[in-house]
This record gives structure tokens, sequence and C-alpha cells, in this order.
């Protein structure tokens, strides 16, 4: 692929978004531009750490810029439960430096890489959307040179954070709100397809002889609370990046999708309003259902390629 996507990915590792950046980084297709962080799963310091972490694993070069501590509004919550005390348990990472660490915060850095893009960048957000909300806040003259933004995040249906929220939507309800109202083409990769793109107990067991990042995956899976092994792993933010790589896995629906604000109970609830009764313009495709043995194939395939 000489003329490979770009993209820059805004992330909170996390268990599934360090498998999900492996296959990005090494599936030949894309360009990974420039990685951001922001507090989701654990503190903005940690999820920094383990980004430096992975890279520094994976050997690759790819800038890394902090972003925001805390959501735009609401009280920081993190989801240490999930992906343990450190954001990714179970497995002994090298201590990094920081040279991949930029001065500038991650709304300035995604406002440079995209402005010096010669092609639309794509953004792929797997973390909640502060930082994102921000660039746009700040810098909309980025919004001309955005292909689009293809998150995980949202539900159609019920949620893993809230009874109907979905965690990185309900970590920042206001800042996903200004993200689907940015008038920018959105691909939602939520909990309808993410619930089902599992790893299962036989899939797991071929990752030990996968090499390095194979052997990983496999430490950090052992640790890794979304799903269990028995029942199968909820690769959540792998479904962003399938969406780059392989779309055809899934069944998508154009339509609209707004953000609850206000709702005592249900704040953080994405409406994915199939039906039109909000009676707005469509702004996002949405991710209704996943092949689910064609995401196994691929996602096996694509740590494979972790050489
Ligand atoms: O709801 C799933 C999302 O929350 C994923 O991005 C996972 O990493 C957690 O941040
Ligand atoms: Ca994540």
């Amino acid at each position: 692929f000489m003329n490979k996507r770009p993209i820059i990915i805004d992330t909170d590792p996390g268990i599934d978004d360090a498998v999900a950046i492996a296959i990005a980084l090494f599936s030949g297709e894309l360009d990974v531009r420039l990685l951001t962080t922001v507090a989701g799963n654990v503190s903005l310091d940690k999820v920094t750490y383990n980004t430096l972490r992975l890279l520094q694993f994976y050997g690759k070069e790819v800038p890394v810029a902090k972003g925001a501590d805390a959501p735009l509004i609401r009280p920081f919550l993190d989801a240490s439960n999930v992906h343990g005390a450190s954001g990714m348990e179970g497995f002994d990472f090298e201590e990094p430096d920081d040279h991949l660490l930029l001065k500038e915060n991650a709304a300035e850095a995604m406002r440079r890489v995209i402005l010096e893009s010669d092609r639309p960048v794509t953004l792929v957000p797997i973390a909640p959307l502060t930082n994102i909300a921000l660039l746009l806040k700040t810098f909309p003259e980025v919004k001309g040179n955005i292909d689009e933004i293809v998150m995980m995040g949202g539900s159609a249906a019920r949620g893993n954070k809230g009874v109907m929220s979905e965690f990185n939507v309900a970590t920042d309800p206001e800042a996903a709100k200004i993200v689907f109202d940015a008038g920018l083409p959105i691909v939602m990769a939520g909990l309808d397809v993410g619930w089902k793109a599992l790893v299962l107990p036989e899939d797991s067991a071929k990752l030990p002889a996968m090499g390095e990042v194979g052997r990983m995956a496999y430490c950090l899976f052992q640790k890794y609370r979304g799903g269990s092994m028995k029942t199968g792993l909820k690769m959540y933010d792998s479904c962003a990046i399938a969406y780059l790589l392989d779309p055809g896995m899934y069944q998508m629906e154009e339509t609209t999708v707004d953000v609850e604000l206000s709702g005592s109970m249900t704040a953080g609830c994405t409406l994915v309003d199939l039906k039109g009764y909000l009676g707005k313009p469509h702004n996002a495709k949405v991710c209704m259902d996943i092949d689910q043995d064609r995401f196994r194939t691929w996602f096996l395939n694509g740590i494979e390629k972790c050489v």
C-alpha cells in the first residue's frame, strides 16, 4: 500500500485499545500519523504511559500527544475494574522513555497533523470524545481536511456503563454531543457490534504462537474483564479498526444519532433514531450488526501480521 490512509487514533489504553492499536500499526494499510491520549479507562497519566509502553513494545515511532485529564464538565470516573489499576494489567512491558511524547497537547497536535496532511485525515477515537470535541471547538478550520470520524462508542440499545449508556460516551456525554453535531461524516461502531466482536477460547489459544504481540495479547487477556476467556472477550476498540480495514463485515444504517445530556438516569445514552422521531438530518452511519466469524478471522489475521 503506497498511499496508506492517514489516520489519528485517540485512545485510553486499555487492554482492548492495546490490540486495536497493534492491528492498525501493523496492517500495512494505515498511516498512523499520531496517537493522542485522554482520561478514560484509567487516568490521563496512566493511559499516556501505557501508550508509550505499547509503542516501544511494538517498535513503532509514532508521536504521542497528551490530551484531556477529565471530561469537559462531569467528574472523571475510570474503568480500572475492567482493565486493572494500571489500565493494562497482565504483561510486564519495558520502561518506555518519553522521546515520542510531544510538548503540544492533543488538540494542538491533531490540528497540526490535520492541516499539514496532503490528504484528508481520518480520526479514530476509541475512547471518551473529550479531545475530539476540544479540537473541533478550538480549531474548526480542521474540518476541511478531516475525511471522517470512525469511533468506537455509543449503543443503539443498552449500555455497559449506565443502563442505556456506553462507557466512552457516558464518560463525557457533552463531548460526544459536540462531535455528533459537528457536521462531519461519522461512523459509529457501538456496543451493538462490540458485544459480538468476541475472541473465543479457541481463538485466544492460538495467540501465544503468534509471536511477541500475540503472546502479549494473550497475557493481557488473562486480566481483561470485558467479557471472559470462557464466554468470549469483547474487542470493542478493534471494531473501529475493522471498519477501516474490512467494512464488509458490518451491516450499516445511515441514520441520526443524538446524545442525551439531561436525563438523570440516561445521560450519555446515544439515541440511534432509526425511525426519525427526532426529525433531525442524518449525521452518522451506525454499525448495526457484524459477521462474527469474519471478525474473528480478521482479528487473528491482524495479530498474525504484527511482526
Ligand atoms: O465501551 C467500550 C469502550 O470503553 C472501549 O473503548 C474500552 O476501551 C473502554 O474505554
Ligand atoms: Ca478504549
